[in-house]
């Protein structure tokens, strides 16, 4: 008979069956020992999914039958409740890097632009906020567990002077996060920026997922005050996607920070996009030409900014340009 007063770690023994269930709503060993999950009831309160919903899915996926629901100590979680919004007053300034399309280089651009504004010595947080493919850590070669400290917050790692925090850590594996939909993923980011201790920042850059699903919803739905950084490349149907995604920040009354081109050169043009930006009133903040060099990693994960001068300074008029 399930309760809800399980144990995470007794529901997820029960069967692969059960497993997978709670996988499904982001329920993982590791989420509970990171968000301190005392039961199963207290994840589901946590994640703010009604209780009674986790159960029945356990049920029908295992055959066990489920109890009234009457956990002591912790109410049945269903019903609406909001995700937090505003607040996070200790960073100053948030920025999402967007796009309407996949591989444009939304990550390789957030996280130059973070490595590049730390060196500066600013203080600067970077969230890797794309659940289906949270590369960030991989890229830097930026190890460690999230962890809770003292004040039951989760400290973010540290690399290159910059406060890393993405889900890689939480997923078991790779395929896990593809489960993850809706109201989970917003859950998820929520803790994600409301329970870090960030400590002051004066940016938090935000590696967004491409297109506009659940994730960049949630934040401007969070943070009405984030600014949005459009990733696009030169191609026509590059720009095209950049339009969907200032569309979506238009409507959010998200301001939009600029339009970065990625990937200019002999292959898709360069500052093709800059017509495009007048034309939709977006400040054009510079092209990054493709290079083979800016693809690879190298043995210790540096920021391909750290060596060279071109990135440097394409970098250097953003920050001026966007009042960094
Ligand atoms: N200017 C560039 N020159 C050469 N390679 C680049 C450049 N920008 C990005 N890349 C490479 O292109 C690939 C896609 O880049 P990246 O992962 O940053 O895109 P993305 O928009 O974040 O993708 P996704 O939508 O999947 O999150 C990566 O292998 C990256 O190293
Ligand atoms: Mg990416």
């Amino acid at each position: 008979m399930l309760t809800g007063q399980e144990t995470v770690r007794e529901i997820l023994n029960l069967s692969p069956q059960a497993k997978s269930v709670l996988h499904k709503y982001g329920i993982t060993l590791e989420s509970a020992d990171h968000f301190g999950y005392k039961n199963l009831a207290h994840a589901a309160l946590t994640l703010k999914i009604p209780l009674r919903k986790i159960l029945d899915d356990l049920s029908a996926a295992t055959g066990e039958r489920v109890a009234e629901i009457k956990v002591k100590g912790v109410q049945n979680t269903a019903g609406k409740s909001a995700v937090r919004k505003g607040g996070l007053e200790n960073i100053k300034r948030i920025i999402a890097v967007h796009s309407g399309k996949g591989g444009v280089g939304k990550t390789f651009v957030a996280v130059n632009l973070a490595a590049f504004l730390a060196k500066k010595g600013m203080k600067i947080g970077l969230l890797d906020a794309d659940v289906d493919c949270p590369n960030v850590l991989h890229i830097l070669k930026a190890e460690g567990k999230l962890v809770a400290n003292q004040k039951k917050m989760i400290v973010p790692l540290e690399k290159f002077g910059m406060k890393i925090v993405s889900m890689a850590p939480l997923l078991n594996s790779e395929d896990e996060a593809l489960l993850w939909r809706g109201p989970i993923v917003s859950r998820v980011l929520e803790q994600f920026l409301y329970d870090v201790d960030w400590g002051d920042l004066d940016v938090l850059v935000v590696d967004l997922p491409p297109g506009t699903s659940d994730i960049p919803l949630t934040l401007y739905h969070m943070l009405p005050r984030a600014e949005v950084l459009l990733v696009t490349t030169p191609h026509q149907l590059g720009l095209l996607d950049a339009k969907k995604a200032a569309a979506m920040a238009k409507k959010l009354n998200v301001k939009i920070l600029g339009i970065i081109e990625n990937m200019g050169g002999e292959i898709f043009g360069k500052e093709t996009s800059k017509e495009a930006a007048k034309k939709l009133g977006i400040p054009f903040l510079g092209s990054i030409p493709m290079h083979t060099a800016y693809a690879q990693i190298d043995h210790e994960g540096r920021p391909q900014v750290f060596s060279s001068l071109e990135l440097e300074e394409i970098y250097e008029n953003v920050r001026k340009k966007t009042g960094l």
